[in-house]
């Protein structure tokens, strides 16, 4: 079963995937691995982490064609490549058109750094803490044609402390981002 991890800079939560992976063994335990990694950015800092690991990373660089269409369908050929059960949207940063949606329905997950159905689009900590939120948190879906929206599978929960800032609270749900992912994949697997 192979997984693709689609990312656009970091790709902290793509890291943390792989190693999950490679950690509870994922290949012996569900037949899979993380196969591919493909970014819309070629200066994505993940592609080198990537590259290290022995994983094949290429780029699509969105700016080339003249369609979210044109892009899309380049971006499904270079994903097909690998024969996926599994796309991960990890920090990938386009909107996807319905077409390419529903190719791989099922079995297509985002994670969004905000309690959905609360806060989906951009900004979401900024949002949270000028909306007085006491609590913040991250979820991971199953992607369907409205962007942040779908199917919830799981979601982790941090507090809102005294002064904080977009940036400290992004950086106390990406931490939990990190362990929620993979454990979201890790249970799916066996049903993909
Ligand atoms: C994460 O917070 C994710 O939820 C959001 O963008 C961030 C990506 O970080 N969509 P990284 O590239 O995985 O480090």
């Amino acid at each position: 079963k192979n997984i693709v991890i689609l990312i656009s800079g970091t790709g902290s939560n793509m890291a943390a995937i792989v190693r999950a992976a490679q950690q509870e063994d994922w290949r012996q335990r569900f037949g899979a691995r993380v196969a591919a990694v493909v970014s819309n950015k070629a200066d994505a800092k993940g592609l080198a982490f990537a590259r290290e690991q022995g994983i094949a990373a290429a780029v699509v660089d969105h700016q080339r064609f003249e369609s979210r269409e044109l892009f899309d369908a380049e971006l499904a050929r270079v994903i097909d490549a690998h024969r996926p059960a599994l796309v991960v949207l990890a920090g990938f940063m386009r909107i996807l058109t319905p077409g390419f949606v529903a190719r791989y329905a099922g079995r297509l997950l985002n994670i969004h750094p905000s309690l959905l159905p609360a806060f989906p689009g951009l900004h979401t900590h900024r949002r949270a803490l000028e909306a007085g939120c006491r609590f913040a948190g991250t979820t991971v879906h199953q992607v369907t044609a409205e962007l942040d929206h779908g199917p919830i599978l799981d979601q982790a929960v941090v507090p809102v402390l005294p002064g904080d800032t977009a940036e400290t609270l992004a950086a106390r749900v990406l931490t939990q981002e990190h362990l929620l992912y993979p454990r979201a994949i890790a249970r799916l697997l066996p049903r993909l």
